[in-house]
């Protein structure tokens, strides 16, 4: 198996990626119940890809892997939006920060997506929190709108009140994107689709010659959409996947995130098809 992609973290500390660098958070707004964006300046920058992510900490209280939400620039880039989810002990304090604060980070670790080819067709799956490291991505080929063909987005959530980025997709769909949303048990006064978001795969319309696919949520949403997909013709070579695993030193020490003999933390999170069709259990 091939992992010429795989990058190590440069970007933590001076000298060592088991040291943090300070961020400063500029800005945090509640999305939903759940989630909080904060936007958060990073000392010295820091160059990523889309899809990968950062280990994010405070002091006491540990840290957790977190997906960068905002577009890379073609240099550095400073200011950067995390999306965090509370769950837990550490992104509870993450969600709870106010005001002008510091948290600690390390990364960008692993690899993420690259660029899709000039000219090709996209279309994302996204189940969930998958929005998280799909906005790096959409925002990047939608301010390179003129080099692609057909950008299309669906995003299966559970219920209306877990959808993320309600605004922002206005402005993608504005842009040009197909953005079909779909709730599998909506409140009443939703409005949208209602189903798992395979049921949208069926009725689109898809060049299997220039399409490029883009897989981000939850194992189980995995294993239900890539046969649909396949069965439109969609390589595996040309279907990318995130996977999501417990992670603590992310630095491929600590055997944490193993799946069969492959570390998740520095050869993905993302992954091609191909490449998880030698790891079994990936998902
Ligand atoms: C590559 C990657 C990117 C991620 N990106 C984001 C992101 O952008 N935003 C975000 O909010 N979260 C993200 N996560 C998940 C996040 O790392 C965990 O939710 C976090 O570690 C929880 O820490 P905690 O101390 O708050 O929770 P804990 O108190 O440690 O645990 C709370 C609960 O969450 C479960 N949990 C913890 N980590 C994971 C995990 N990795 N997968 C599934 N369940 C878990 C625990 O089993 C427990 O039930 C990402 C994880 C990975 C591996
Ligand atoms: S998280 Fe420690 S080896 Fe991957």
């Amino acid at each position: 198996m091939k992992y010429a992609r795989e990058k190590i973290n440069k970007n933590s500390g001076k000298d060592s990626p088991y040291l943090p660098v300070k961020a400063t958070i500029e800005n945090a707004e509640d999305l939903t119940a759940r989630e909080t964006l904060l936007t958060i300046t990073v000392d010295g920058g820091i160059n990523y890809q889309p899809g990968q992510f950062l280990m994010a900490g405070l002091p006491g209280h540990g840290e957790a892997a977190i997906s960068i939400a905002s577009p890379p620039a073609r240099a550095k880039t400073y200011t950067i939006d995390l999306c965090i989810r509370n769950v837990g002990s550490l992104t509870a304090k993450l969600c709870a920060l106010r005001g002008i604060n510091t948290i600690w980070l390390r990364g960008p670790m692993g690899r993420g997506f690259d660029m899709p080819p000039r000219g090709e067709d996209i279309l994302f799956v996204i189940g969930g929190m998958g929005i998280v490291p799909a906005r790096s991505l959409i925002k990047a080929v939608i301010k390179k709108r003129k080099s692609y063909g057909k950008i299309t987005i669906l995003y299966g959530i559970k219920t209306g009140s877990e959808l993320l980025f309600g605004k922002e997709i206005k402005q993608w769909q504005d842009s040009g994107a197909v953005v079909e949303i779909t709730a599998d048990a909506p409140e009443q006064e939703w409005q949208g689709k209602q189903g798992v978001v395979t049921t949208l795969i069926p009725p689109l319309d898809i060049d299997r010659r220039r399409t490029t696919a883009y897989l981000i949520g939850p194992p189980a949403m995995y294993r239900y959409v890539v046969v649909p997909l396949s069965e439109k013709g969609i390589s595996y070579d040309k279907t990318f996947l995130s996977l999501e695993r417990r992670m603590r030193c992310a630095l491929g020490k600590c055997g944490h995130c193993l799946i069969g003999g492959v570390y998740v933390c520095r050869c993905g999170p993302v992954f091609s098809l191909t490449e998880l069709t030698d790891m079994p259990g990936a998902i």
